[in-house]
């Protein structure tokens, strides 16, 4: 795993967007996966630039969805599928047909779940994942004890996850208990996984995930397993990590071609 250490939120947006920049140079019509929340916004800002400003092509790039709120109307703003086409793909020039993701309204979500893996697949698996944490360390909506093998599946938000997204909705009562989430299993299939966490919140969660044991406890451990894994946070979000100066000499010191 590599932990890069960005001053804040824009540098470490602006490291990832030209990482994922130099995919779509490499893979044109590469399978994108993204997160939602906060914390990837400076992400998508900085890509949809590059792509302004003819950095880089992303017409034939594909975009698929990490997961998903259970039981919101079909094409409520705060629906995840809603999210992504306003904050991704609709800023990168690209239309719906460029973009999969699980289907929240289903009469019947296993089966939706299990159709979601499929198609990941058939599509070729996800080139880079992007993730960001929540405070209590889950990746996805993967909550704490979630199987480091689980496919995409229903799972119940805990207390903690409701109250942090409650930000989004008119009352804290309108989030929904239930989503959808690519399980740690889905999540771990990807070539790339790509993890940003900003702020003092996500310090601790961030140390536990990089220096704690791999964990059903910190979903965001699973992350160690991983061949291909970078995790970038900035210096509030690095604040509890113990091995954060070799981190920083380690970046440092790394050949500017490996890129992330
Ligand atoms: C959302 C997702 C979640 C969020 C996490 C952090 O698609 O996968 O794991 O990344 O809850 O949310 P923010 O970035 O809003 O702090």
């Amino acid at each position: 795993m590599e932990v890069v250490i960005v001053p804040d939120a824009t540098a470490g947006g602006e490291l990832i967007a030209e990482a994922i920049a130099s995919l779509v140079r490499r893979k044109p019509d590469a399978l994108l996966g993204v997160a939602t929340g906060s914390t990837p916004l400076p992400i998508y800002e900085a890509l949809a630039g590059k792509v302004r400003a003819g950095a880089v092509d992303a017409s034939r790039a594909r975009i698929c969805q990490l997961d998903e709120y259970v039981g919101l109307p079909a094409g409520h703003p705060e629906s995840y599928r809603s999210v992504v086409l306003r904050e991704v793909v609709e800023p990168l020039g690209l239309d719906e047909s460029s973009f999969i993701g699980p289907d929240g309204s289903a009469e019947d979500v296993q089966a939706a779940c299990e159709a979601y893996d499929r198609a990941l697949s058939e599509a070729g698996g996800v080139d880079l994942q992007l993730l960001g944490i929540g405070t209590d360390g889950h990746i996805g909506f993967n909550e704490p004890c979630s199987s480091l093998a689980s496919r995409t599946r229903i799972k119940t938000l805990t207390r903690q996850t409701r109250a942090d997204n409650a930000r989004f909705f008119d009352s804290p009562d309108e989030v929904p208990h239930h989503v959808i989430t690519q399980g740690i299993g889905t999540i771990l299939e990807a070539r790339h996984l790509v993890l940003l966490a900003t702020g003092e919140g996500k310090a601790e969660a961030v140390a536990q995930s990089v220096e704690g044991p791999v964990a059903a406890l910190v979903p965001a451990s699973a992350l160690q397993l991983h061949r291909h894994a970078t995790v970038v946070v900035d210096e509030a979000a690095a604040s509890k990590l113990k091995l954060a100066d070799y981190f920083r000499a380690t970046y440092a010191a790394k050949p500017a071609w490996q890129g992330l």
